[in-house]
């Protein structure tokens, strides 16, 4: 397949250049990171951004209007909201707005729904990432069982899909599972998107398991770590990926490839 670079070219070579408008609310120092390496990965890639900072106290209606603007603007290709949104927001309006056309988070309703019935356009970008990971490891879900532990929209469900998409046999955990370690130790693919430092104890998991650890938490001494507990999870796993520097990058990717999507279809490519 073509690399993303190339499909770039390919744009250009019709008159578009691939788009992203990048809107953050607030200053919340991780989403701050987040959108950094956005850009810095999207200008390597020639996909140019827009990026429309608004204050803490922005209201709903203030931010719809700014969506509003960039859906009826033909140069944009995808619009990315940044999350999490100040809590006086109402997130799900936000995110409806977006038009499913330009949705590269794969967020809208629209999406995901299209997502379930095997149909998807847009695939949001982290559980993307986690299953090229899996590929990228060799490791193929069909028949193996695989525990996603969180139930995130952004994360838990999302994943959860792919891999039954991809013939896994799937368990999600959350906060109310009633015997996490002997659901970590039952299972061969372990994603863990909890939110919480080092919550999966190398010791609960099974030998061999491959582990996608999405979290990316901040210690006390400014150190961020994963969801699992990487030095005991390392002596038993056949596979784990590091945070930072396992799935930030391949979801930053997967925005990319997401946005190049939304600008061949622009262009008529696809
Ligand atoms: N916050 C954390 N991850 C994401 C993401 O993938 N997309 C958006 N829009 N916000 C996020």
């Amino acid at each position: 397949m073509e690399s993303v670079g190339g499909r770039v070219t390919l744009c250009n070579a019709r008159g578009v250049t691939p788009t992203l408008a990048v809107v953050l609310v607030g200053e919340d120092p991780a989403s701050e990171v987040y959108v950094r390496n956005k850009g810095k990965k999207a200008a390597q890639l020639g996909i140019a951004t827009r990026d429309h900072r608004l204050p803490d106290a922005t209201t709903t209606e203030a931010l719809l209007a700014v969506v509003a603007t960039l859906n009826a603007d033909p140069e944009v290709d995808g619009i990315l909201v940044q999350l999490p949104l100040p809590g006086h927001v109402d997130e799900q309006a936000v995110l409806l707005a977006v038009d499913p056309a330009k949705d590269v988070d794969g967020f809208h309703p629209a999406n995901l729904g299209r997502l379930v019935i095997g149909s998807p356009v847009f695939i949001p970008c982290t559980p993307q990432g986690c299953m090229l990971l899996l590929e990228s490891a060799g490791v193929d879900p069909a028949g193996k069982r695989a525990l996603v532990i969180g139930r995130s929209t952004i994360v838990g469900k999302p994943v959860a899909q792919l891999l039954v998409a991809a013939h896994a046999t799937v368990t999600i955990a959350h906060s109310r599972t009633v015997d996490l370690p002997a659901e970590v130790a039952r299972a061969e693919i372990v994603i863990a998107a909890v939110g919480r430092p080092r919550f999966v104890q190398g010791e609960w998991l099974a030998q061999g398991a491959t582990v996608i650890d999405v979290g990316i938490n901040r210690l006390p001494t400014g150190k961020l770590c994963g969801d699992v507990a990487f030095d005991s999870a390392r002596e038993r796993v056949g596979a784990i990926t590091p945070v930072p520097g396992g799935v930030g990058p391949m979801t930053i990717a997967c925005l990319m490839g997401n946005v190049v999507l939304a600008a061949e279809r622009r262009a008529k490519i696809v």
